[in-house]
């Protein structure tokens, strides 16, 4: 019997992740703090949630229960969104609307968005360190991993180099070490996280870890090629946004066609490191990188 429905298991664990995100930022006093409402406004837009979806399905795909991993799911949203914040600000690719809707500094000011973007990044350890339902090492490890991943080594360094990188040509290997730093380091934690979260082997990790890399690369050339090629309705940000900054992308290194042919090999091949899972709990990892692959936004 097999009564299995991508869709459908999708927005369970949406509707997991933004029940518990929402309950989150309610914990909080001061709803009328104007930072408040723009944490509020940032989390609860209509973002697709991969991160977190992610994160659940690989703690389950380890044999546990999405539940495990719903506070680490929580933090990696929680970052990631802050990342999203901070990479809109006039000051960095200055963007004007993300997720369909004005962008936080559009609709609150730039020093409320700042703010914002701080207390939502410690909401993420928060989220971490309090839960009482988790085991303390198993978070510890998981925080672990989390700074490993969004610091100067990490994603906060990835977009330095991805700021430095307008108006500055440079070769398709500087360009996979931007992308592994601002994008693929975090798909690495959501994976650790997701196993950790279960308590999976070392051998799970580091399959979970490869499958992670190759989706996070294709990640980010897909959203380079949807820049050129999407309409605002479809991805819910202005396109042509990298052309604008004068950025180095794959589209524009080694064009549309030969980007998505490299989108496809590293879906296969994140497809294939999965060998070490058992073959009845892949199916939505597998799904799941097809449909990366194929979104439209
Ligand atoms: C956009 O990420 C930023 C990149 C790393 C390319 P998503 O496309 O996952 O954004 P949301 O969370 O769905 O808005
Ligand atoms: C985003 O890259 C990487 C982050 C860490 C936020 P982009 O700058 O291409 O993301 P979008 O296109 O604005 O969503
Ligand atoms: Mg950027
Ligand atoms: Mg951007
Ligand atoms: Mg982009």
């Amino acid at each position: 019997l097999n009564d299995f429905n991508y869709d459908d298991v999708y927005q369970l664990d949406v509707d997991l992740i933004n029940s518990n995100l929402n309950q989150l930022l309610n914990k909080h006093e001061n709803q009328e703090n104007v930072v408040s409402q723009a944490m509020r406004y940032c989390i609860l837009n209509g973002g697709k949630r991969l991160r977190p979806v992610l994160a659940l399905e690989f703690c389950k795909a380890c044999g546990k229960k999405p539940e495990h991993a719903l506070p680490f799911a929580c933090a990696l949203e929680l970052i990631h969104s802050t990342s999203l914040i901070q990479d809109d600000l006039p000051a960095m690719d200055n963007a004007p609307m993300r997720r369909g809707q004005p962008a936080c500094h559009v609709k609150f000011g730039e020093s409320v968005t700042i703010l914002a973007s701080d207390a939502l990044s410690i909401m993420a350890f928060e989220v971490i360190i309090s839960d009482d339902s988790l085991n303390k090492f198993t978070a510890l490890k998981a925080a672990k991993t989390l700074v490993n991943a969004i610091g100067v080594d990490g994603l906060v360094g990835g977009q330095t180099l991805d700021i430095n990188n307008e108006n500055n040509p440079i070769d398709i290997n500087a360009l996979k070490k931007i992308y592994y730093m601002k994008t693929g380091i975090l798909f690495h934690a959501v994976a650790e996280m997701g196993c950790i979260a279960a308590g999976a082997s070392q051998k799970k990790i580091i399959a979970a870890k490869n499958y992670a890399e190759k989706i996070g690369l294709a990640f980010q050339i897909v959203d380079d090629i949807l820049d050129v090629t999407a309409t605002s309705k479809e991805i819910g940000k202005m396109p042509m946004g990298d052309v604008k900054r004068k950025k180095t992308t794959f589209p524009s290194l080694i064009g549309l066609d030969q980007s998505r042919q490299l989108v496809t090999q590293l879906t296969n091949e994140a497809i294939d490191s999965l060998e070490t899972f058992n073959q009845n709990k892949i199916e939505f990892l597998v799904e799941f990188a097809k449909r990366l692959e194929a979104r439209q936004h």
